[in-house]
């Protein structure tokens, strides 16, 4: 039987360059899509899969997300006293009853594999979902939950993947794998020529506790930071790590494309806008 998945990390200490000067004050996991910063759907994904214990890893200017998944007194009293009862409720929802959060600093940007590192404190031996806010999937279940699945039916590590064009694969871990799914190498933005497949890792992880002994010892690689990557490498030799080519759609939403495109897709569906701005999209686009 495999341990329960109940821990999740957040690395949310980058700053978020590329959406300057959005990002200059506010960190670039509160930006919101529609109405909900991306950040709030990664914790809605990762309790939807299982998390009671949420483990944020951040940085500088990052108090806004602290902020977003603690009580607000003052405003439910406000909503309150308005009678703006589903807001309110909503607001109280954000984070149900049962779920802790964690809050890390990573002290210095050494790389995602310290980033991940830091938690180890908070999460100890257990196996942990990592979730990165920038790549915004949309599923049902969402894509934490189907790794879980896969998790549970032959435990060791598992890795979300996707299929990227040949050229981007230095914007990516880049895995081999063979017949079973099994991940037989993993490199860190591999230029195409020298990478094994297509095959990305996406923001998604489902990792089991040995890793953190593995970051430990893990050195700077590409980009001169500690890369999770090069962690997971290192585990191949002593156990498992699976690919999981999930069900869904991603955004990149560390891109403005990506994020616009995210933007597009959630205002089409969402109750409030979905009808009108798909008859404004017709009226603007050719
Ligand atoms: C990180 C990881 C990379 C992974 C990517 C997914 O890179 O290092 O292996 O493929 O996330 O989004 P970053 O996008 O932080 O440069």
């Amino acid at each position: 039987m495999v341990k329960k998945v109940s821990a999740a990390v957040f690395p949310v200490a980058g700053r978020g360059t590329r959406f300057l000067p959005a990002t200059k004050a506010s960190p670039k996991e509160m930006l919101p899509i529609v109405d909900k910063p991306l950040i709030q759907f990664a914790v809605e994904e990762a309790i939807e899969a299982g998390a009671r214990k949420l483990v944020f890893v951040t940085g500088a200017s990052k108090r806004a997300i602290e902020d977003h998944f603690d009580t607000d007194a003052e405003l439910e009293d406000a909503l309150m006293a308005s009678g703006k009862d589903r807001i309110l409720e909503t607001i109280r929802g954000i984070v149900p009853d049962g779920v802790t959060c964690i809050y890390i600093r990573q002290g210095q940007p050494l790389g995602l594999g310290h980033a991940v590192l830091c938690a180890r404190p908070a999460v100890g031996s257990e196996p942990f979902f990592v979730h990165l806010a920038d790549d915004l999937i949309a599923g049902s279940p969402g894509c934490l939950k189907q790794m879980a699945g896969e998790y549970e039916r032959h435990g060791g590590s598992v890795v979300a993947v996707e299929t990227v064009p040949p050229e981007h694969t230095s914007s990516y871990g880049i895995v081999a794998v063979d017949g079973d799914s099994r991940v037989t190498e993993i490199v860190e933005k591999p230029a195409p020529e020298d990478a094994p497949s297509n095959s990305a890792v996406v923001g998604r992880y489902l990792l089991t506790g040995d890793i953190f002994d593995k970051l430990e010892t893990t050195g700077r690689g590409a980009g001169g930071e500690i890369q999770l990557t090069d962690a997971i490498a290192a585990q191949l030799d002593d156990s498992a790590v699976y690919a999981y080519s999930f069900d869904g759609t991603r955004y990149d939403c560390g891109s403005k494309l990506g994020y616009l495109k995210a933007t597009v897709a959630f205002g089409l569906e969402h109750p409030e806008t979905g009808a009108a701005f798909r008859q404004h999209l017709g009226s603007v686009v050719e």
